[in-house]
């Protein structure tokens, strides 16, 4: 939808224009997954779509909630900000504000709003729908609630700054009030996007990088499983418990705080300090996925572009027999690709358990990668796969 079409649809809803337009990012990871809570590297980039948030003040002192994308709308009064049951889609956005208080208590709530809000990012696809939903309300009421009337909220003076705090508040919502316990890749991709660049975050400092995406003839295809099975949380939050095991199993012989600090030869020397099978399957993908992801930056810097394709082959290797977190849907994907002539490399982004795979495809193949894909993917699970050609796009941003 274009800008004035939302202001139209605001109009319709709340019978004025929105005073405020923002638009957040949803993101795709290219290499480095599960590894963000692990205190590794991640190399995500921004999409070109995400989520648009539209608000004006209103004198009521509450906070009315609808969704171009749902049914259910909220009406929530501003001095009972909290969880509310039945996974409430507004809790995304309740949770930023309550965030935004507890972090910056000079930040208050000074009136009523009216939100309407309308996504783009495929639901269930593991793009990140929900992080961009957080940080777009993030960058919204860090403005709104920001008494100081500095030129960035809540005293920031750095633009960079500004924007990681942006995901450290996006990241504690969907912990606090969506129940997992993620890292945060993606908050970060949609507070740090750059037009064509992907970022290289690690996860630990914080400390990052945009590396340009340059890929003479050669794109970067999305497929969507369109899987019943999404990011199942229990499954992550599984996860990441497996991992905090390994760390404590290793730490009696190496203390360390994170898997990501073992290189692959530490790893030769601490692995049989784990007792547990599956926690140790789980240390050895993350250990390798960080050696994987540092590798893959390097080789696109140097424009090695088939090893990067390589790296991102091997990761999802990894991701289905060590960490298992693919399946049938996103395996059969990634083994189609493979199989393509003019792939480079294709694995699956995000959580996993569904959603999407990402895959590097020479332009002369794309047509026939999708023919391919395509057939085996119906055949083999009876569902239809969607492809789309990623468009690296800028992080959170005010349209209006
Ligand atoms: C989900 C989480 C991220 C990250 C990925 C796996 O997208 O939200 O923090 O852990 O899974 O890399």
């Amino acid at each position: 939808m274009t800008t004035p079409e939302l202001q139209q649809a605001y109009s319709q809803a709340y019978g004025r224009p929105a005073e405020k337009i923002f638009f957040a990012p949803g993101r795709v990871n290219l290499i480095g997954e599960h590894t963000d809570y692990n205190g590794g590297c991640v190399f995500p980039c921004a999409l070109s779509f995400g989520a648009w948030l539209l608000l004006s003040r209103n004198s009521d002192n509450v906070l009315r909630f609808r969704s171009l994308n749902m049914t259910d709308t909220y009406e929530i009064p501003i001095d009972a900000i909290r969880p509310q049951g039945n996974r409430a889609w507004c809790n995304y956005a309740l949770g930023c504000i309550d965030i935004i208080m507890r972090r910056h208590p000079e930040a208050k709530l000074m009136s009523g709003y009216d939100l309407l809000y309308y996504g783009n990012v495929p639901a269930g696809a593991g793009l990140s729908s929900s992080a961009a939903m957080e940080v777009v309300t993030a960058r919204a009421f860090t403005e709104e609630m920001d008494r100081k009337g500095a030129e960035l909220p809540c005293g920031y003076t750095d633009d960079k700054a500004y924007r990681t705090e942006l995901a450290k508040i996006s990241q504690l919502c969907e912990r606090e009030y969506a129940g997992v316990m993620c890292g945060i890749m993606d908050q970060f991709a949609s507070a740090q996007g750059k037009k064509d660049h992907a970022i290289y975050l690690n996860c630990d400092t914080l400390e990052f990088e945009h590396v340009p995406v340059k890929l003479d003839g050669i794109k970067v295809v999305i497929t969507n499983t369109h899987s019943p099975h999404h990011l199942d949380s229990g499954a992550y939050n599984d996860r990441v418990r497996q991992c905090q095991t390994a760390v404590e199993q290793i730490s009696k012989v190496r203390p360390i705080k994170h898997l990501a600090e073992l290189s692959e030869d530490d790893w030769a020397q601490v692995e049989s300090a784990i007792t547990d099978p599956i926690a140790k399957k789980r240390a050895r993908h993350v250990v390798g996925e960080v050696a994987r992801t540092a590798a893959a930056v390097e080789a696109l810097k140097k424009g090695e572009i088939a090893y990067f394709g390589e790296l991102m082959t091997a990761s999802h290797v990894s991701l289905r027999d060590d960490y298992e977190v693919t399946g049938l849907q996103l395996d059969t994907l990634a083994e189609a690709a493979w199989q393509v002539d003019g792939v480079l490399g294709s694995r699956m982004t995000g959580g996993g358990f569904g959603g999407c795979t990402v895959s590097l495809v020479k332009d002369e193949a794309i047509e026939r990668f999708k023919a391919f894909v395509g057939k085996e993917y119906e055949e083999k699970t009876g569902l239809k796969a969607d492809f789309y050609v990623a468009e690296i796009g800028d992080g959170v941003m005010r349209l209006h």
